[in-house]
């Protein structure tokens, strides 16, 4: 899997053009890309912006020698981000690292938006996994219930090794993943969870993206258009 997503990244970073601002993403596939496009940046002197979607994203962007700037001084011609699931209709989830709400801001300001996923990521329909949802603290058990209310058969809070007690995103806030099980309509649950007081985004993204899939092909990788 690792080598897949190296190879996505490449292919990814070679799409960037020099002078470009790029919103980078976050996770796994999104740092080999962002590994690559550094490595471009330094062989070939190409002047690039990027505008990472979380503190994975600036440390990754500063350690492989890419300038960063914020999205309140430059608008991103072009965002590369992975994605948790992708269907045939190309609505995603996203948010398996927490980065969901800056993710889907840098998204909605770029004029293009890639995503990069190995094809363990395609599904028929979203959503086979959970649907993070970012939420302020502050009452969170009713934000819970109203989820609940919404379809979700099941609610949790997100915790992870490493912290004990629920995750802090990069915004302050909590995660939790909400399980509905296949999204007949994702536009409109993706407005109805916003539309709860106390929800500040959720990881249903109806952006509809180019997509890059990378896959295993006998003893070589492919990846191709999706
Ligand atoms: C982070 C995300 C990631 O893009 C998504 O979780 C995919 O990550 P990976 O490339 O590690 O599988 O949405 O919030």
């Amino acid at each position: 899997m690792e080598e897949i997503k190296r190879v996505l990244g490449e292919k990814a970073a070679m799409m960037i053009k020099d002078g470009q601002v790029v919103g980078l993403g976050s996770g796994s596939t999104v740092e080999k890309f962002i590994e690559s496009l550094g490595r471009r940046i330094k062989s070939e002197d190409l002047e690039i912006i990027g505008i990472p979607s979380s503190y994975q994203s600036l440390i990754l962007a500063l350690e492989n020698g890419i300038k960063v700037g914020s999205l309140n001084e430059y608008t991103p011609e072009i965002t590369v981000d992975g994605a948790d699931e992708i269907d045939q209709r190309k609505f995603m989830v996203k948010g398996g690292g927490s980065a969901l709400l800056r993710e889907k801001i840098l998204m909605s300001c770029s004029k293009d938006v890639l995503v990069i996923v190995d094809e363990t990521k395609l599904v028929e329909k979203i959503s086979v996994g959970f649907v993070p949802i970012e939420v302020v603290k502050f009452g969170f058990k009713r934000t819970m219930d109203k989820i609940s209310e919404l379809g979700a058969k099941k609610v949790n809070l997100r915790v992870s090794p490493g912290k004990v007690g629920p995750i802090i995103s990069d915004n302050g806030n909590i995660i939790l993943d909400a399980f509905f099980g296949e999204i007949n309509d994702p536009p409109s649950l993706e407005k109805e969870l916003n539309s709860l007081p106390g929800v500040v985004e959720n990881g249903i993204f109806t952006v509809r993206p180019k997509v890059l899939i990378g896959k295993r092909d006998g003893e070589g990788i492919k990846v191709a258009p999706g």
